[in-house]
């Protein structure tokens, strides 16, 4: 198959959570395959780090610091977008968090910070960006999702909450935005590794090796995801290969929800 199926030559495709793991790693393959990307993210010192790393090897990248929970956030970012390129192909709302609590021990403000984080951000940069995108005739939308939005998982109460939000918002979203030829679909990944995994081995207080180790174990594959797999998940749903892809969730977790 000819690589230039995969090439998003000019595109326009923002990128939340770019700072780190499975969002920087997208970015980069994003960028490699010749769209314009622009990184959003909380963390600036990082997220234009990443935005330099790519500019210097000859790519097209923009950081834009916005934390997704934030109406005022998100609306500039749109401002900054219509002006600068004028359209937006692809969205990737990826940022997310996770707290390792059941229900009685999570605190509240850690149940708001979860959801809105992870589920709200999705909602609110699609708010101020799906109209430029429609605008200009179209584009792909993907939200991350996880396994465990598709299934339950122990201690992760709020996570689990959002991440099924994050599933159904998905399809939704395809519903209402399909016939301004918006796809809209979920990324699913298993444990991959990035800070945010290796961050709930200290929230259980578990040993990091041993954790990473046993959440590869039980997968038919027998190893943990890396960023690089996900990305790829993400650039086939930006795709034009996924023309007829919508309202969907792509697992990509080494077989573990199998
Ligand atoms: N790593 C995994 O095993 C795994 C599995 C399933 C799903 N996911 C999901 O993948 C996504 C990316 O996670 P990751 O593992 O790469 O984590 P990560 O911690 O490496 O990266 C998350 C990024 O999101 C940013 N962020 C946090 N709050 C933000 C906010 N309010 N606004 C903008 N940016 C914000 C962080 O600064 C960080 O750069 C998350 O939605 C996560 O839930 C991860």
């Amino acid at each position: 198959m000819g690589h230039d199926y995969f090439q998003l030559t000019n595109k326009v495709c923002v990128v939340t959570g770019a700072a780190s793991g499975i969002g920087l790693a997208t970015a980069n393959l994003l960028a490699e395959v010749g769209s314009k990307v622009v990184l959003l993210d909380i963390n600036e010192e990082s997220g234009k780090k990443a935005a330099d790393d790519l500019n210097k090897q000859g790519f097209s990248a923009q950081f834009i610091k916005c934390d997704v929970t934030k109406s005022e956030d998100c609306q500039s970012v749109h401002q900054q977008l219509e002006e600068e390129y004028g359209k937006v192909d692809v969205l990737f709302n990826n940022a997310g968090i996770i707290r390792r609590k059941n229900v009685v021990d999570l605190e509240e403000h850690d149940w708001d910070l979860v959801v809105d984080v992870s589920l709200k951000g999705v909602y609110l940069l699609s708010k101020y960006l799906i109209p430029l995108m429609a605008a200009n005739g179209g584009g792909s939308i993907i939200n991350t999702g996880s396994g465990w939005g598709l299934k339950g998982g122990d201690q992760a109460a709020a996570y689990c909450a959002a991440k099924a939000g994050v599933v159904n918002l998905t399809k939704a979203m395809a519903i209402d935005h399909g016939p301004q030829n918006i796809r809209v679909n979920c990324i699913c990944p298993g444990d991959t590794d990035t800070p945010l995994l290796r961050d709930e081995a200290k929230q259980l207080n578990l040993q990091e090796d041993a954790f990473l180790t046993s959440s590869g174990a039980d997968r038919p594959l027998a190893r943990i995801g890396t960023p690089r797999d996900i990305a790829n998940g993400v650039l086939f749903l930006a795709s034009e290969l996924a023309s007829w892809v919508t309202g969907t969730e792509l697992v990509v977790d080494g077989g573990g929800l199998a």
